[in-house]
C-alpha cells in the first residue's frame, strides 16, 4: 500500500545530500528550513507570462507557479507597484486613498455581507486571523479540515495543516476527515463528505471542544485537488452552520479566476462562507494576502484582540493588488482559465484513456490534478513513478509538481494567461512523459 506524503517533500532536494556551488552556498544561509524544488535544483534568473528562464539559458514553461497568476513580471504590475514605491509607502495608520480604492475593487468581488477585510502579508497570517476570529465568535475551540490539507505556517494554522506535521497527529481540538474524493466516499461525494463533517463535529463535541470552523481550500490542493460535482461541499456547509461554526473558504491556492467559471472557488459550489481568506495570487507575486469577514465577527474579534500589521495592506501591495484585478478583467483570463483549462482537461482525459498510468484527471478552470499510478493498477497510487514524471517534464522545458495524500497528483496551475500553444506544449510533454 502507498505512504502518505507530506507537501514539502514531493520531489525536493535531499538536504542531507549537501550539494555543492549555489547549493551549498543556499544551505549555508538557510539551513533545515530550505526547501528546493527538484533532486538537482534549478538556478532561476528572470520570467516573462509563463515561461521561467534559468541561468544556463534554459526556457521553462510554468506550470507550477500560481502565485504570477497574471503572468510572471506583468507589465501592469511592475508599473504600478515601481510607481507606488516611488511616491509612498507607509502603513495603514495613515489615510491612503489607494488603499481603500483597493479595498473597495475586491469588496466588490466578494459577498456584500463580508465588508471588512484585514489585509496581511502571507496567506498563514490570513488564517491565523480566521482561526482566531471564528472561535471568539463561535464560543467553540474546534476545527474540522482535511486529511492532507495544508493552510499555512502559524503554530495556530500548523495544527490545522495535517500535510505539514511530519510526525505527530493534528492536536485535540483538530479532527480530520478524507478528501472529498471517490477513493474516500464514492458516488454520493456530497453524501458522503456531510456525513464525515457531522462525524468530526460530534466528536469535537465528545471530547468538550465544539467546532469553530470548517476551514477548507475550496478546491482541496494539497489534498489532491477536488472539484467535481460543483455544489457537493454545500451539505457540509450548511451542517456546519447549521451547528453554530463558521465556514472560512481558504480561496489562497483556488481564488482570483483560476477556476474558470467563477472568481472564487467557493463559488462553484453555491454555499455562502462566513470568511474569505485569500493570498498567493492577490499581488502577483507582490506579497499580500487578506481576509474577508462580517463587520459584527471582526468587531467581536477586535473587542478582545487588538490587530495591526506593520506591511499588511501597505499602498504598494494595494497598487499591486488593484493591477491584478485590473488585469484579470482587461485581459478576460477567468474565461481564458475556463476554455484553456477546459480543452487542456479534455486532451489529458484523452491521453489518460490510452496511458495505462494515469488513472484520473480533475479539477476547473486552469487548476487540475492528474492522479499516476502503478502499471496495471489504476487504484495504486505511484509517487515514484510521479517524481519519474516531474523529472522527464523537466527534461522537456515543463515545470510542474505534486500534491495529494499519496504525492501521486500532479498538480497543473500556470498562470491564467495561458495560451493554447503553451497548454498543446503541456500535453505533448505529458504524453512523452507517461505513454508507453
Ligand atoms: C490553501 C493554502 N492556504 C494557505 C496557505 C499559506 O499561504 P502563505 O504561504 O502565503 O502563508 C497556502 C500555502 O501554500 C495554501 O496552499
Amino acid at each position: 500500500m502507498s505512504e502518505p506524503r507530506r507537501i514539502l517533500e514531493m520531489n525536493a532536494f535531499d538536504n542531507r545530500q549537501g550539494g555543492a556551488g549555489p547549493v551549498a552556498r543556499r544551505l549555508d544561509n538557510l539551513g533545515a528550513a530550505s526547501v528546493l524544488f527538484y533532486r538537482a535544483p534549478i538556478e532561476m534568473v528572470s520570467a516573462q507570462g509563463a515561461w521561467m528562464v534559468a541561468v544556463d539559458g534554459t526556457r521553462y514553461l510554468d506550470f507550477y507557479n500560481n502565485v504570477p497568476s497574471v503572468g510572471h513580471s506583468h507589465p501592469e504590475v511592475v508599473a504600478a507597484v515601481s510607481r507606488q514605491i516611488a511616491t509612498l509607502n507607509t502603513h495603514t495608520r495613515y489615510l491612503v486613498a489607494g488603499v481603500d480604492t483597493y479595498l473597495e475593487a475586491l469588496k466588490a468581488r466578494l459577498p456584500s455581507a463580508l465588508s471588512n477585510v484585514v489585509l496581511t502579508c502571507s496567506g498563514s497570517e490570513a488564517n491565523d486571523l480566521a482561526m482566531r476570529v471564528a472561535r471568539q465568535v463561535s464560543g467553540a475551540g474546534g476545527f474540522v479540515v482535511t486529511e492532507t490539507a495544508y493552510h499555512g505556517n502559524t503554530a495556530l494554522v500548523t495544527e490545522a495543516s495535517p500535510s505539514a506535521l511530519k510526525r505527530t497527529a493534528p492536536p485535540a481540538h483538530v479532527v480530520t476527515v478524507p478528501a472529498p474524493g471517490r477513493e474516500a466516499y464514492g458516488d454520493d461525494i456530497a453524501g458522503g463528505f456531510a456525513r464525515a463533517i457531522r462525524a468530526a463535529m460530534a466528536e469535537l463535541d465528545a471530547r468538550g471542544i465544539g467546532t469553530a470552523a470548517l476551514l477548507a481550500d475550496s478546491i482541496f490542493s494539497s489534498d489532491g485537488i477536488f472539484a467535481d460535482p460543483p455544489g457537493f461541499l454545500r451539505p457540509a456547509v450548511e451542517a456546519v452552520q447549521a451547528a453554530g461554526g463558521l465556514y472560512i473558504a481558504d480561496e489562497v491556492q483556488p481564488g482570483f479566476a483560476r477556476t474558470g467559471s467563477a472568481f472564487w472557488g467557493y463559488a462553484r459550489h453555491g454555499v455562502a462562507p462566513d470568511i474569505v481568506t485569500m493570498g498567493k495570487p492577490m499581488g502577483n507575486g507582490f506579497p499580500m494576502a487578506g481576509m474577508a469577514a462580517r463587520p459584527e465577527h471582526l468587531a467581536a474579534f477586535c473587542e478582545d484582540t487588538g490587530y495591526f500589521n506593520t506591511f499588511g495592506g501597505n499602498p504598494v501591495a494595494c497598487a499591486a493588488g488593484l493591477a491584478v484585478l485590473r488585469v484579470i478583467e482587461e485581459e478576460g483570463l477567468q474565461d481564458n482559465a475556463q476554455r484553456v483549462g477546459a480543452r487542456l482537461k479534455s486532451d489529458l482525459e484523452e491521453i489518460a484513456a490510452r496511458a495505462p498510468r494515469v488513472a484520473a484527471v480533475r479539477g476547473a478552470g486552469l487548476f487540475l490534478g492528474v492522479d499516476l499510478c502503478a502499471p496495471d493498477a489504476p487504484g495504486t497510487p505511484d509517487a515514484a513513478f510521479t517524481v519519474q514524471v516531474i523529472d522527464a517534464m523537466r527534461d522537456a522545458g515543463v515545470l510542474i509538481g505534486a500534491a495529494g495524500r499519496y504525492g501521486a497528483t500532479l498538480k497543473l496551475r500556470p498562470p491564467l494567461c495561458l495560451s493554447q500553444a503553451e497548454a498543446d506544449r503541456f500535453t505533448e510533454a505529458f504524453a512523452g512523459a507517461v505513454l508507453p
